[in-house]
């Protein structure tokens, strides 16, 4: 069981608060995993008292938690561990406050809690409550009390490095927890329980066997409220940058020789300085950046990007991209990686398709035109699966071959998983940082991915495409794959 502990949300008002947070640490309560004494000290501009706190916590409870099995006696108990703090960040009154209350609940319990300080705030400030919990003297030991925080970690290599050392002179790296939620689904941490805990498929997890790795994760959803953010950013930042390239090191990396973060995490940090820089020459021919045009999703008319509110009329923000990758090591040596993703598209469908080689040709020389490659599709969402597709004979009198599949179906095993914040907030109750990014991570997918951001957005090289919400990107992306002879496997196909 967790010592007591003290948990202070920055930006509680806020809308991963709402959506995220405050039904993940209801979940965890109920299912037996807070500490036996936590308060939740939480933070916001806004006006509230305890009571109309509780009340709007209670309703999105109700809007947005995976669960809504619980006792009024249940929620009460919850509903008492919750502060209101009115907090106005830019004023350091503010911090010296909270400090005073920190410390009284402290003395109430007896016992020098451990500290999170979750902030859930607009980048800009960052700095300034860093710093301010450390010259208020929040955060003291140097162990027990961590600090969480969301992306965007920088805007582009050289701001990435600048958070790190802000936050280095205030913590130690191991007090830091970088959060990408892509890490705490479970279909995407199965990926190493897959690769890991089996013999069958490591053997063949090489440039030796597959052909072709694809990673998509495509939303329906097009910016919604957060034009004016996401038109500073785009979908290289937003998306790539971050869950893709963690996707990406959970499929590639090297065996790690134990299962301990820090062991994990330098074979993710590996996949990622083997990953190939693109040169300026190439970045026409490699990647493929969208927006989308006014179109339908699910029978109703969508917007084009240029119309959303929030946007620049002008922009050249991409919300669609596609590119290859090369991973220069023994293993992956030829392997194209193909990565897209992008708003306002045909489906939700977040997948690895690993495409093995055809098998050589012998056997069933005469057969050929029946043969399909065999393939692997990890589904992460919103399918939680994992298909193998291999050929088989069809039943009759004849030989005849057919793809036949082979499926786990996470959902079926347990329809009620715990969401991804859940299990991060738990990592983070329990000190364990595995799932979380490192700065030289962090730093590394940034270089990854900072040529393409340069030739793209201060050459304008690669021409910008567009494609109609709904669709499942430009053209471009698929010549992309044509050429080297590969396609993109979307949903309808993998279902
Ligand atoms: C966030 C991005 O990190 O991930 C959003 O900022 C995106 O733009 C979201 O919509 C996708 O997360 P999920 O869990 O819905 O796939």
């Amino acid at each position: 069981k967790q010592t007591p502990t003290s948990i202070v949300v920055f930006g509680a008002t806020g809308d991963l608060a709402k959506r995220k947070l405050f039904p993940a640490f209801f979940n965890l309560f109920l299912e037996g995993w807070m500490p036996e004494d936590f308060t939740i000290f939480s933070l916001g501009r806004k006006e509230h008292t305890d009571e109309t706190f509780g009340e709007y916590i209670l309703e999105n409870i109700h809007n947005f938690s995976r669960n809504h099995d619980f006792s009024e006696a249940q929620w009460s108990q919850f509903r008492e561990k919750i502060r209101y703090v009115p907090f106005d960040i830019k004023n350091d009154q503010s911090f010296y406050s909270l400090k005073k209350e920190l410390d009284e609940y402290d003395s109430e319990i007896a016992h020098r809690t451990d500290r999170i300080f979750y902030l859930s705030i607009a980048p800009n400030f960052i700095e300034n409550v860093s710093n301010n919990l450390k010259k208020y003297e929040l955060v003291k030991d140097r162990i027990k009390d961590r600090i969480i925080i969301e992306k965007p970690f920088g805007y582009d290599k050289a701001s990435a490095i600048h958070l790190n050392n802000l936050l280095s002179n205030n913590f130690e790296e191991n007090q830091i927890y970088r959060i990408d939620h892509y890490l705490g689904k479970e279909t995407v941490q199965n990926i190493l329980a897959f690769r890991f805990a089996n013999i069958m498929f490591e053997p063949l997890w090489n440039n030796k066997y597959i052909d072709s790795i694809q990673i998509t994760v495509a939303e329906k959803v097009g910016v919604e409220e957060r034009g004016s953010y996401y038109d500073g950013a785009g979908a290289l930042r937003d998306m790539i940058q971050n869950h893709l390239m963690q996707i990406l090191c959970m499929v590639a990396m090297e065996p790690p020789s134990v299962f301990k973060s820090s062991e994990i995490r330098n074979k993710k940090a590996d996949v990622l300085k083997s990953v190939r820089r693109i040169h300026v020459e190439d970045i026409e021919h490699y990647t493929v950046r969208a927006q989308y045009t006014q179109g339908r999703i699910d029978g109703h008319d969508k917007v084009g990007y240029l119309e959303e509110p929030g946007v620049n009329p002008g922009s050249k923000t991409e919300t669609f991209v596609a590119m290859k990758f090369y991973i220069d090591n023994e293993r992956w040596n030829g392997v194209p990686f193909y990565m897209r993703t992008g708003k306002s598209m045909a489906a939700k469908q977040s997948s690895v398709v690993i495409s093995f080689k055809e098998v050589p040709d012998d056997t069933f020389r005469n057969n050929k035109s029946m043969l399909s490659p065999n393939k692997l599709t990890i589904n992460i969402q919103p399918e939680m699966d994992i298909k193998l597709s291999f050929m088989a004979k069809k039943p009759g009198l004849n030989m005849k071959l057919k793809p036949v599949d082979m499926v786990f179906d996470f959902f079926e095993c347990s329809p009620n998983t715990p969401e991804a914040y859940e299990t991060l907030l738990l990592d983070v109750l329990e000190g364990d940082p595995t799932l979380f990014m490192r700065s030289d991570q962090v730093e590394e997918a940034w270089d990854v991915i900072s040529n393409i951001q340069e030739a793209w957005e201060r050459f304008d090289i690669a021409k910008m495409q567009t494609y109609p919400a709904g669709s499942w990107g430009p053209e471009a992306s698929d010549e992309l794959l044509k050429r080297q002879g590969h396609y993109w496997i979307s949903n309808s196909e993998i279902n």
